[in-house]
């Protein structure tokens, strides 16, 4: 991997061929001192310089005069140059995160001015201007503002401090090896530019299942894997170090905690958000964690559900419950993300968290978000948008959304996940009323939008090499989630791969086409989802096919496939606004790709292209796994063009991918036909008769 034992991604910083013209410009760098998030700034121009003028920049304390001009990096306030230069009411007016970029004349010299109203929007200016260098873009007449569209952008780890393990990661180890904090390693500097460099601002650092249910389902604390342990003084003051360095790139640390904390620490005999004691509690640590991190971003609670404690252990509520945390955290900078993945015996949790949360709009604290995952089931390959969604116009509400590939593949197949973003941030949530799309529902203050990561301490730090365009994806569309899905790739391919045009243009259709192959060899492409093997309590697979395994979630029978989430059945379809729940309702109206998930229906109903369900079924999956073929073909055309381990990185995940989507295609077909009992009219599917026929 290029740039020593890690891997670069996207900061690769490579020559190009405008490396010459940037010679002449930046060569020479005056760049304000003062704080900590500028002296990122500097350590970020010094490394990416270094690769894209190939020299080290010289930095001044003041204007140097040089005929080439020189790049001036800090705010109208500390720098005159930057004031003789731009409008101070236009830097002014940019929000806290914002930037300005732009091409000047002074004294005489063509000089690049990067400016921002405070400290972190200039780290943000700074890695815009190296990413469009790195893009090979010229620097004359350039005149950018940028600001975040959303305020909030975090990534969630599911990391378990106590054996650096992490839920559904598949990158090795965590990044983070707690126990030795408060020393600190390059790697989480690394981890760090590469969050900020695509605008992230918040860090959860542990797992949301703060406590492990035993085998037998008693929700025991154990200390070996629980993570609630975190808020003992003597971690919290480990985690100091660690959020420093992070707040150098602008990046807040938060904590997932355990509702029950109060009781596990064992100085009380409950967690009742509605005792004095409790509330005073957590007050006083939010106190101490605010003591030893000054700029602490909340707390993240994942509470009733799975196993993990919460307000209905005590008789109370989710409002309750956000709230007495809540009010322990106002008098300082932090809030609460309350999370809705909340179901339990329910037997379809599909329906549980509107019916759970939406009858609490307007309850909770101001400095609450309720974190929604994008749809109602869980982050499976394709799922409707979550009813929640634009429903709960008095309540803080942030996105989650699934950057590691759980139920895609596990970073062994290729899925980027870009387009499902933006699938899910096109989505008019009232088409008749409001008309307000899910991409625009997180841009007020409170709302964001929180990504569950999947870094780790692998060298390429995503496990699959293709997989950190997830991350980078995210990134870009938490910052601005009207990117459309192109220019985001081609921005990473780029960065990634460099400019030959045949690597481009192989990667990108490569990235673009590998979600469609997943939902297709998966699910068969109508609205079907959760047929993975599940394997023992907290050891869940979800890699390989099981279908029998879930008849509640597939609706499998003789008589046809789906699931009545409608009118007819549990009423789901409802829970939506009129238009949309009367376009769902009606199998005729509801789009193919989601029949399934809202309908039972006979197999050979006929579709709008005059093929079976269950036909197109089985065409679905064998297109999938020729597809991830097609892929994988694709990929080896670019054998030379890539450096050799990258190269053959790819080609051994894409080796196995074609293996088991072929596996996944023949159980689910197996499948189709053992219920349906309809052969396939191409003949593809070893049906009884064709067994009868090879006996014969
Ligand atoms: C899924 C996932 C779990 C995770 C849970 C959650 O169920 O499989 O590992 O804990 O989501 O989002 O809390």
């Amino acid at each position: 991997m290029s740039g020593g034992k890690y891997d670069d991604c996207w900061l690769r910083y490579a020559e190009n061929g405008t490396s010459k013209s940037y010679r002449e410009r930046c060569s020479n760098v005056y760049a304000s001192v003062e704080a900590p998030e500028l002296g990122a700034v500097r350590d970020e121009l010094r490394r990416g310089f270094r690769g894209l003028l190939g020299r080290e920049p010289h930095f001044w304390q003041h204007p140097p005069r040089s005929a080439d001009g020189f790049l001036a990096v800090g705010t109208p306030a500390e720098m005159e140059v930057v004031s003789d230069c731009v409008s101070s009411e236009a830097v002014e007016s940019l929000d806290d995160e914002g930037f300005l970029i732009r091409t000047a004349d002074w004294e005489g010299a063509e000089i690049v001015v990067v400016t921002a109203s405070t400290d972190r929007g200039l780290v943000y200016g700074t890695f815009y201007l190296l990413r469009h260098m790195s893009l090979g873009r010229p620097l004359d007449s350039l005149d950018v503002v940028r600001e975040p569209t959303n305020a909030e952008r975090i990534v969630n780890h599911w990391d378990n401090p106590f054996r650096r393990s992490v839920e559904r990661g598949y990158a090795g180890p965590s990044i983070f090896d707690f126990e030795r904090l408060p020393d600190l390693r390059e790697r989480y500097v690394d981890y760090a530019r590469l969050l900020a460099s695509v605008g992230i601002n918040g860090i959860v650092v542990n797992n949301v299942n703060t406590q492990i249910p035993n085998r037998d389902g008693a929700n025991e604390a154990t200390n070996e894997l629980g993570g609630w342990q975190l808020l003992e003084t003597r971690y919290l003051e480990k985690l100091t170090g660690l959020a420093a360095l992070f707040r150098r790139y602008g990046i807040r640390l938060y904590l997932s905690v355990n509702f029950g904390a109060p009781e596990k620490f064992g100085d009380l005999d409950t967690a009742d958000p509605c005792d004095d004691r409790i509330e005073q509690w957590w007050a006083a640590k939010a106190d101490e964690i605010h003591e030893c991190i000054p700029d602490f971003g909340g707390f993240l609670v994942k509470a009733d559900s799975e196993g993990q404690p919460g307000p209905y252990n005590y008789d109370a509520d989710h409002v309750n419950g956000a709230n007495v945390l809540a009010r322990a955290l106002e008098p300082h900078s932090g809030r609460v993300w309350w999370r809705a993945f909340v179901y339990d015996s329910h037997e379809d949790r599909a329906v549980q968290q509107y019916n759970t949360f939406e009858p609490l709009d307007g309850e909770f604290h101001e400095n609450v978000t309720v974190q929604v995952k994008n749809g109602p089931i869980d982050f499976q390959p394709r799922e409707p948008v979550s009813p929640v969604f634009g429903q709960m116009p008095e309540t803080n509400l942030g996105l989650e959304l699934q950057i590691t590939g759980e139920y895609t593949g596990q970073h062994v197949h290729a899925c980027y996940h870009v387009p499902m973003w933006k699938e899910v941030l096109e989505f008019d949530t009232d088409p008749e009323g409001r008309g307000r799309r899910v991409k625009n529902l997180f841009t007020e203050e409170g709302t964001g939008i929180a990504g569950v990561s999947g870094p780790g301490d692998d060298p390429n730090w995503t496990g699959h090499y293709l997989a950190q365009a997830n991350l980078y994806g995210y990134g870009r569309l938490a910052w601005n989630p009207d990117l459309d899905d192109e220019t985001i790739t081609d921005e990473w391919v780029r960065q990634t791969f460099g400019d030959d045009p045949a690597v481009i243009e192989t990667v990108t259709d490569i990235m673009h086409d590998s979600w469609p192959a997943v939902i297709d060899y998966t699910t068969g492409g109508l609205g079907l989802l959760h047929m993975m093997y599940n394997g023992e309590a907290r050891l869940e697979n979800h890699y390989d096919p099981s279908p029998e395994e879930w008849p509640g979630y597939h609706g499998a029978t003789e008589d046809g496939i789906g699931k009545d989430r409608n009118s007819k059945g549990n009423g789901y379809t409802q829970q939506y606004p009129a238009a949309l729940a009367a376009g769902y309702d009606d199998p005729e109206t509801c789009p193919n790709e989601l029949l399934l998930f809202f309908h039972h229906l006979p197999w050979e109903y006929e579709l709008e292209d005059g093929r079976t369900v269950v036909q197109t079924l089985y065409d679905n999956c064998f297109a999938g796994a020729a597809e991830a073929e097609r892929l994988r073909d694709e990929w080896n055309s670019l054998d030379g063009k890539i450096d050799d381990e990258r190269f053959r990185h790819i080609a051994e995940r894409f080796d196995e991918q074609v293996v088991q989507a072929e596996r996944w295609r023949d159980t689910l077909v197996a499948f189709f036909y053992e219920r349906s009992s309809v052969p396939d009219q191409r003949g593809r599917v070893p049906s009884a008769d064709a067994s009868d026929e090879s006996g014969a």
